[in-house]
């Protein structure tokens, strides 16, 4: 059984999601935790050349499928190669981007189906599910105003991250108890102050 902490960042694009990261992985070693950082798709080496595939504009017009299945190949090595190996050390794996993100662009956006991509996705991490998912939640028009040159995804029309936006909602309000979701037009140390109270409450709770 991995006896560390798995956090979730999730959200639109622009979010702010690697900042907050950043600041809670410092807010956690000042207190003497291992934590492990890194991001989907990508997050060990084979992964991280699954990315270079998905985000390459030469592929505009994947097939949505194909898009889905390499995410969800793309996990399976994160999780085995990264992710599992952190948890059973006992460390924080902090991760930005994870399952929901599958479930929110291709089972939702691109309307692949929630439970199909939900079910390829756990498969393909044997079920291993974040302890807390904090989405950061930012309206498309601001995030991708943040974004600089767009990648495959980032070049969608906003129809897209719309529905992205509110597919993360609505896998929040579905388990409640799992998530925490911040405004993330709020000022950026006041959310790194509330994020880490919240992984504060779920780290103490770790069996040792
Ligand atoms: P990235 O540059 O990491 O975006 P961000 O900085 O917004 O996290 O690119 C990842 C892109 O891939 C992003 O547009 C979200 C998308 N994505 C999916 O569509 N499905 C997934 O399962 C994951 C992990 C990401």
């Amino acid at each position: 059984m991995p006896s560390g902490r798995f956090i979730a960042f999730e959200g639109g694009e622009g979010a702010g999601k690697s900042t907050q990261v950043a600041a809670l992985a410092a807010h956690l070693r000042e207190q003497g935790r291992e934590v492990v950082v890194t991001r989907e798709p990508g997050g060990a080496p084979a992964a991280e050349a699954i990315r270079e595939i998905l985000l390459d504009h030469r592929f505009v017009g994947l097939s949505a499928r194909a898009e889905a299945l390499l995410f969800a190949a793309a996990r399976a090595e994160h999780v085995e190669r990264t992710i599992r190996p952190g948890l059973e050390r006992g460390a924080v794996v902090i991760t930005d981007r994870y399952l929901d993100s599958s479930i929110a662009y291709q089972g939702i956006s691109r309307a692949l189906g929630i439970d199909v991509v939900e079910e390829i996705s756990l498969w393909a991490t044997e079920s291993l599910l974040p302890d807390l998912t904090i989405v950061l939640d930012v309206a498309p028009t601001v995030g991708l105003g943040r974004a600089g040159k767009p990648d495959r995804m980032e070049a969608e029309p906003l129809d897209f991250h719309l529905r992205v936006r509110q597919g993360f909602l609505d896998l929040a309000a579905r388990q409640p108890e799992r998530y925490l979701v911040i405004a993330a037009d709020g000022e950026r140390d006041d959310i790194a102050r509330r994020v880490a109270a919240a992984v504060d409450v779920v780290v103490a709770g770790e069996s040792v």
